[in-house]
């Protein structure tokens, strides 16, 4: 079986690592695209033409992917505020669908989403790409296998140096819904949850810097709205706690577009951390030790049973194709796709509560019933 796989939104991300990812999976083909950009559309058409058989379908309208009964699965890789109406489309179409984080606008929106898929029985993924780090990888490894003890803390800074000219749909509410915290930090409540747990109650502030209200081009547009800096602490259900935080107006951080990102746990046995410039590498402690760099074990490097060599390509880049790895496999071994949109869900009611906590300035509790 070939899995044939629709990509609607054929913008930066796509172009990035989704694409990539199916070209080197022998078990999917790229066969349609949407986008309302025309001629971006026309680019993709030809640029991409060797990641399916030719000519690919395109269409300016999701409606037609819903519709096109050729396509197996999709990925949604459009501006957030459009996940909720074209994942329902394809998922009622019987389509499986791996959607871009944020899942939606808000919890309730990526709680609906989970609900659809799970009901019409189709996979569901979100595409939390840094759960898919070999680093990461091998530090779940090491949290789930007890090595470093009783898990008792997490940290995660996350620095980007971006200009501070517009941000495009990124900076406005009704498109976007927030900016650093649903953009960057979301993905670090994603895997925080997953190395310890259901968080149950956060306190969080966000802070603006930038008004943005020109373009890079030198026009003026409507300031941004949203959120350029964002920080939690929070207490999991099991005991521990955490400290976040995130901001792409760090200066000093650009590191050819790869800023600075450094996550760590800290059990009552040794520590653990994770960088996402050196993802082949963690760093590693023990109690009366000193952090050391070691390398992730060679079964860590790539999803389990990818054909990705381990050492080709730009390290902190091609780690990104094994989402795709994960998805197909989903669909090809019947099985749950990790992470779902139950975890997306289950990370945006964190941030949403960030957001709830900032207006209140107070600690709030959280519910992660999906209904
Ligand atoms: N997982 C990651 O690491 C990661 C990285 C970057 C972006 N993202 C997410 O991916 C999504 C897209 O981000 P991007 O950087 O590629 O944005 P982008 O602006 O470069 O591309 C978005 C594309 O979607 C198209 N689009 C808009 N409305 C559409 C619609 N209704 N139907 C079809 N296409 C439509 C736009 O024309 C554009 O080409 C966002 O949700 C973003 O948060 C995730």
């Amino acid at each position: 079986m070939t899995v044939r796989i629709g990509i609607v939104g054929v913008g930066a991300v796509s172009d990035y690592h989704h694409v990539p990812g199916i070209r080197i999976d022998p078990r999917c083909e790229l066969v349609a695209l949407c986008d309302p950009n025309e001629s971006l559309l026309e680019q993709r058409k030809s640029d991409w033409a060797d990641a399916g058989p030719a000519p690919l379908r395109t269409y300016v309208d999701f409606a037609g992917i819903a519709a096109d009964d050729g396509i197996d699965a999709v990925i949604v890789a459009t501006p957030n505020f459009t996940h909720l109406d074209i994942s329902l489309a394809c998922v009622e179409a019987g389509q499986h669908v791996m959607c871009e984080k944020p899942l939606g606008l808000n919890f309730e929106e990526s709680a609906r989403m989970y609900r659809a898929a799970r009901d019409k029985g189709v996979k569901h993924m979100t595409a939390f790409t840094y759960r898919f780090a070999p680093s990461m990888r091998y530090v779940r490894h090491l949290v789930r296998s007890g090595q470093l003890g009783e898990p008792r803390h997490f940290r995660s800074q996350r620095f980007l140096d971006w200009p501070e000219t517009s941000w495009g749909w990124r900076q406005y509410k009704k498109l976007a819904g927030a900016g650093d915290l649903f953009d960057m930090t979301i993905h670090r409540i994603d895997f925080a949850m997953d190395l310890m747990g259901p968080l149950e109650s956060v306190c969080g502030s966000i802070a603006q810097y930038a008004k943005r209200n020109v373009t890079e081009s030198g026009e003026s547009c409507e300031p941004s709205e949203v959120d350029d800096w964002s920080s939690l602490i929070g207490r999991f259900e099991g005991g521990a706690v955490g400290v976040w935080e995130g901001s792409t107006l760090m200066k000093g951080h650009h590191n050819n577009g790869f800023g600075y990102e450094w996550a760590e746990v800290n059990g009552s046995e040794g520590s653990a951390a994770y960088q996402l410039t050196d993802p082949n590498n963690v760093i590693l402690g023990k109690h009366g030790g000193t952090m050391e760099k070691t390398p992730v074990p060679d079964e860590f490097l790539v999803a389990p049973g990818s054909p990705r060599p381990p050492h080709d390509g730009v390290p902190s880049t091609v780690f990104r194709y094994d989402l795709v790895w994960e998805f197909v496999s989903s669909i090809v071994e019947d099985r749950d796709c990790l992470p779902g949109f139950d975890h997306g869900a289950r990370a945006q009611a964190v941030a949403d509560a960030v957001l709830d906590s900032h207006k209140k300035r107070a600690w709030v509790d959280l519910d992660l019933d999906l209904g």
